[in-house]
């Protein structure tokens, strides 16, 4: 077992969970770079995927609650992408024209634009680099160019990618430490987390949220703070990455208050929470957020890789050519986003999502209520977390350790059982779930009682070896 500053955490990878190694996993192991990561604690090879399963090389079947880490908004396959992708392979469209106009690409904009939140539906679109981070590095780029400060602030427990500048604003320090200096200039401040807060206060107490509200305005606002006045603030309406930590509506308010009387630029990276997923459209506007920028990526290429940052008109501050990149719009993705956007709006799967999460979210919570390992259940919409902690070791607050060991021999148990789940949060101790927004209520069922017999497996197992 594996501790960290006193912590229990996952061992990499996780064993005793793979079922005899299959041939492309060990020629994976021996090419590919000792940077891949998913396999090693999800060692299956995947042969075919339909809806929200997928099927690898032994013929087995799983609930994929990864689904691309919440790409794959109409799962895998669906009809409209399928048809969408066979139009443009029949049409003759080029497959790549820089940022040279297309029907296909004209139709994505028109199709993300209707259903955009105002006042973003009157902006402008930039197309960057095809990933998350690409765009939020761009987001970052528009608002240094528009307010000609350099300054950026994020949150503890972000994730906005993994090049040098979005590294510079996530929030966990492992992957930070070995590379030195990254962006400079980049300051964060305490996210009011629903569990473990900052503050030392009740899980998710109100006063948590004012307190870190209080922060953000005394770190924009006060001429004392030692920040000079930044650029730009990034924030997600629910942390993904960190463990699933929704950011307060009453928090949103103060961050936006608080952006718009220092002149910052207020960015909502979306790259996770757009289109649906959190039970909302766009989960920025369900808490009042009010963005001058959102960042899109994953859902809204339909399942092929697509980023866009979408801002207020009056921001568009950029020189010809300031922003420029090979894959700025690929019209494969862009016709599998435009018939993805349509179909989610089409089939109210926002409102399916919102449903959906209620019963997966409910479903955890009487695993929890059984089970004092399961420290929170948390989320919104199919953006679904489980903290799993060491109830027998608490911290300064009284609140149990987080424990990443036991998440980990989690998600191997539940993949035995046919459910593929991420972890993630501090220590990665939390069990996350990111279905396709088409999981049926079944499929939600097995999940969670995967989840359950899981934990069961965990807890004889380790009865048995304290027996011996
Ligand atoms: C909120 C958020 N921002 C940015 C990114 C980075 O996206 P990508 O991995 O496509 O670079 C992610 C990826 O998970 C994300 O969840």
């Amino acid at each position: 077992m594996a501790y960290h500053e006193g912590v229990r955490v996952a061992e990499p990878p996780a064993t005793g969970t793979a079922e005899p190694a299959d041939d492309l996993l060990e020629r994976q192991r021996q090419r590919e770079s000792s940077a891949r990561s998913y396999p090693r604690r999800l060692p299956i090879a995947l042969v075919e995927a339909s809806g929200s399963t997928v099927r690898d090389r032994q013929g087995r079947t799983y609930i994929d609650c990864l689904a691309g880490a919440g790409t794959l908004a109409l799962g895998h396959h669906h009809p409209v992408v399928v048809q969408a992708l066979r139009d443009v392979l029949d049409d003759g469209t080029p497959l790549t024209t820089l940022d040279l106009p297309t029907p296909v690409r004209d139709r994505f904009v028109t199709q993300l634009f209707e259903v955009l939140p105002q006042p973003l539906r009157d902006g402008r679109i930039l197309f960057c680099g095809p990933t998350g981070a690409d765009a939020v590095e761009a987001a970052v780029k528009l608002a240094r160019t528009v307010t000609g400060r350099s300054g950026v602030v994020a949150f503890g427990g972000a994730y906005h990618g993994m090049t040098q500048g979005t590294l510079a604003l996530t929030g966990r320090k492992a992957v930070k430490e070995p590379l030195g200096s990254l962006l400079p200039d980049v300051h964060h401040l305490p996210f009011p987390t629903a569990f473990r807060s900052p503050f030392g206060l009740d899980n998710g107490s109100v006063d948590g949220a004012a307190m870190a509200g209080r922060l953000v305005e005394w770190a924009l606002t006060d001429d004392l703070s030692g920040i000079t006045t930044p650029a730009a603030l990034v924030a997600e309406p629910v942390q993904g990455e960190g463990g699933v930590q929704p950011m307060p509506a009453a928090f949103a308010a103060t961050v936006r208050r608080a952006t718009r009387a220092a002149g910052t630029v207020l960015v909502a990276d979306e790259v996770q929470t757009g289109l649906g997923r959190t039970g909302d459209l766009w989960a920025s506007q369900a808490i009042g957020l009010d963005p001058d920028v959102l960042v899109l990526s994953k859902a809204i290429g339909g399942g092929l890789p697509l980023a866009v940052v979408v801002y207020r008109g009056e921001l568009d501050g950029w020189q010809p050519g300031s922003h420029a990149g090979t894959f700025r719009g690929q019209t494969l993705a862009l016709a599998a986003g435009a018939a993805t956007i349509r179909e989610v709006v089409r089939a109210g799967l926002a409102q399916r999502a919102r449903e959906a999460g209620r019963r997966l979210t409910e479903g955890l919570a009487t695993v929890a209520a059984d089970d004092p390992r399961v420290g929170q259940v948390r989320g919104r919409g199919l953006m679904a977390g489980a903290e799993l902690v060491d109830p027998g070791v608490v911290d300064a607050d009284g609140v149990p350790v987080p424990d990443g060991w036991l998440a980990g021999k989690v998600q191997g148990e539940m993949l035995r059982r046919g459910v593929i789940v991420e972890v993630g949060g501090t220590h990665d101790a939390v069990v996350r779930f990111l279905p396709p927004l088409v999981i049926t209520d079944e499929e939600i069922d097995q999940v969670v009682d995967a989840f359950g017999a899981a934990l069961h497996a965990v807890h004889a197992e380790r009865d048995e070896e304290g027996a011996r």
